[in-house]
């Protein structure tokens, strides 16, 4: 029957007509029942995405999406409405990792949801969860109780939140539909409504080692997602963003983390993290209604006067991280004895370019993401840059670290290299 509902929608694009409420909503309870099988969830997928879909139809399927699980309450809260944020996904991205305490230092609550990634790169969820004792996986009481003393708190997507994206997110891969905007709206936007966000920041990012690979595409996804967002009352912002080097120094869990921590000390200013940084925070503010005026000054100064890294220790602690790691968390890397291979340069020169997707699969190869879901992620894994772009080098200088806790190849070294792109004399 549920599979009837499938085909018969199915049928329907195929002759270009539009799909019902009922349609969708009918469909996405085929997905997730187990009687639907997953070709013909992917076909379902690929004719969707394939279509000149209309708002309806995409928002129909948002509300498909939404039904499907829990949708969790905000409690009576007093003082500000939290903020959230949401990214398309980068190489080295730890802007939630770093604008959201310095938003959260100047006094506004942050909730976020955040999903573990397959693929390349990981989600901010796999970067907390290598902090040692850290907690993301958090009920809705837990959830309330650390917003109330940290002003912050990150935890994992649940199960529960949206399974009907959940079991299409899965089969998207099969049938090419990976960068359909309607496909990728419906599943954010279902998520940000059902973990009951209401002011919310989308970081949308294009390039090659991105979710779309040009700026029309990214802009036309995020005017889809605007749209989807105003219609369930979310105040929303899309900030964009190209990924032409990945966004900071390093890439691997624990080593983003730290790198996380540093900029928030104020000890390392990657000129494409600052960047990403200060445009999403001024998002934030806009979103939280916060009084623009002055935004950069006043986010320098959260940096500068230690409070962005004093929320940040906070914030890690109320979510459970070992003090070992909060008081030197570069001591306690140290103390997991990885294995380390630097790379020098072959050549003098001035760099022209850094390889994101490169770079990306030289991180996820040493460890740092995951392929399969059931896979473990190595903490340590990663690469260290040493130099950015237009950084001037000499030969044998050290351009990057790669990091491991398995022995690492000549051969991953010599992929580095190449990912580090000079310019010609
Ligand atoms: N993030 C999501 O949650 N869904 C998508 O489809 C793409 C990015």
């Amino acid at each position: 029957m549920k599979d009837r509902i499938v085909v018969t929608a199915i049928e329907k694009m195929f002759d270009q007509r539009r799909l019902s409420d009922d349609d969708v909503r009918g469909s996405v309870a085929g997905f997730i029942d187990g009687t639907v099988s997953d070709l013909t969830i992917a076909t379902w997928l690929g004719a969707f995405a394939a279509r000149d879909v209309d708002f309806d139809e995409v928002k129909s399927l948002t509300d498909a999406y939404i039904a499907s699980g829990r949708q969790m309450e905000s409690g009576p809260r007093s003082g500000p409405v939290p903020v959230d944020k949401h990214s398309s996904g980068g190489v080295g991205d730890k802007v939630s990792l770093t604008a959201l305490p310095v938003i959260s230092a100047m006094g506004i609550p942050v909730l976020k949801l955040s999903g573990g990634a397959l693929g390349l790169a990981g989600g901010t969820a796999d970067k907390l969860a290598s902090i040692p004792g850290f907690r993301v996986q958090l009920g809705h009481s837990e959830l309330e109780s650390i917003l109330a003393r940290s002003n912050l708190v990150i935890g994992s997507q649940t199960a529960d939140l949206c399974p009907g994206d959940s079991a299409t997110y899965r089969v998207r891969d099969l049938c090419g539909a990976v960068k359909s905007a309607a496909l990728i709206a419906a599943s954010i936007v279902s998520k940000k409504v059902a973990a009951g966000s209401t002011r919310v920041v989308y970081h949308i990012k294009w390039g090659e080692a991105g979710l779309v690979s040009d700026e029309a595409s990214a802009r036309g996804l995020g005017e889809l997602i605007d749209a989807l967002s105003r219609a369930y009352g979310i105040k929303s912002k899309i900030v964009y963003s190209a990924i032409y080097s990945p966004a900071g120094y390093c890439v691997g869990n624990l080593l983003e983390v730290i790198e996380a921590r540093r900029f928030l000390g104020g000890h390392s200013a990657h000129p494409t993290l600052r960047e990403e940084v200060y445009a999403v925070c001024r998002a934030l503010l806009e979103v939280a209604s916060f009084d623009p005026a002055d935004a950069d000054r006043k986010i320098t100064t959260a940096i500068e006067n230690g409070d962005a890294v004093a929320t940040f220790d906070r914030w890690l602690v109320a979510q459970g991280a070992d003090k070992e790691f909060v008081d030197d968390p570069e001591l306690y890397f140290s103390s997991l004895e990885p294995e380390r291979r630097p790379v020098h340069a072959k050549r003098s020169g001035i760099v022209a370019r850094i390889d994101p997707l490169g770079i990306a699969e030289i991180a996820a190869t040493l460890g740092s993401a995951k392929e399969a879901i059931d896979d473990c992620i190595d903490p340590v894994a990663g690469i260290e840059l040493k130099v950015e772009v237009g950084t001037e080098v000499s030969a044998g200088d050290v351009i990057a670290t790669l990091w491991s806790g398995q022995p690492i190849s000549e051969h991953l070294e010599l992929l580095s290299y190449n990912s580090i792109v000079f310019a010609a004399d």
